[in-house]
């Protein structure tokens, strides 16, 4: 199988090629469909710039390979007190998988997130892959989420990094509490 050249690419919100919104959110559509539902049916970007998103992505020419966003969790969503930034929509398009690109692309939003002057960032995950964050240095928070309107805890895993002085004190909490969201990014 080829192995490509790879080189991971971060763009703003101001700089993304529509290509690659485009891409990534059409990837997303036939991932999981069922994120597109009421309010977010028709969307043709993975997030707006109100939760500040930078694209982390491994291109071959225009075709986006892989991807993922690093966003700033709005403050009313995680309602934790800290600064949390969220990683989400890993995903590598079918051709591409098993060729390390989404470890790539979780290195450098691992490395977004870390410099980003958060106390905390959070994902979520199916079960199965935990051992591919773990790997990341993501730890499981077994309290797991609940979003509003839900009436049982999400069947995802989250999973975080402690990064500040903050976060870290409050990484017990965290990792063990049920964390109330309005919603999983
Ligand atoms: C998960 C995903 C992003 C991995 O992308 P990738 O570019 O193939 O990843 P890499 O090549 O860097 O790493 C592959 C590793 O991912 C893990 N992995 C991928 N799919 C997995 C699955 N269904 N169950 C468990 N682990 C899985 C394995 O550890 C695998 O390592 P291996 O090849 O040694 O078994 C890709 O399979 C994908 O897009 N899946 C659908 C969307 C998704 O689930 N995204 C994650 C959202 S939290």
């Amino acid at each position: 199988m080829e192995s490509a050249p790879r080189t991971v690419e971060v763009f703003g919100d101001d700089d993304v090629p529509e290509s690659v919104t485009w891409q990534a959110v059409t990837l997303m559509r036939s991932e999981w469909p069922s994120l597109f539902a009421a309010g977010l049916r028709w969307i043709t970007r993975p997030f707006e710039e109100d939760v500040a998103p930078r694209y982390v992505v491994v291109r071959h020419g225009e075709v986006v390979m892989s991807h993922a966003v690093v966003l700033d969790v709005p403050a009313d969503v995680h309602r934790t007190g800290l600064r949390v930034a969220g990683v989400a929509s890993v995903l590598t398009s079918p051709p591409y998988r098993g060729e390390g690109h989404a470890t790539a692309v979780l290195r450098a939003a691992g490395g977004l997130v870390d410099e980003g002057g958060f106390d905390v960032a959070g994902l979520f995950c199916a079960p199965a892959l935990e051992p591919f964050y773990a790997r990341a240095g993501w730890s499981v928070c077994p309290g797991g989420t609940v979003e509003d309107d839900a009436d049982h805890a999400s069947t995802d895993l989250r999973m975080m990094r402690f990064l500040s002085p903050a976060g870290r004190a409050a990484e017990r909490r965290l990792r063990e509490e049920p964390l109330h969201v309005g919603w999983c990014w």
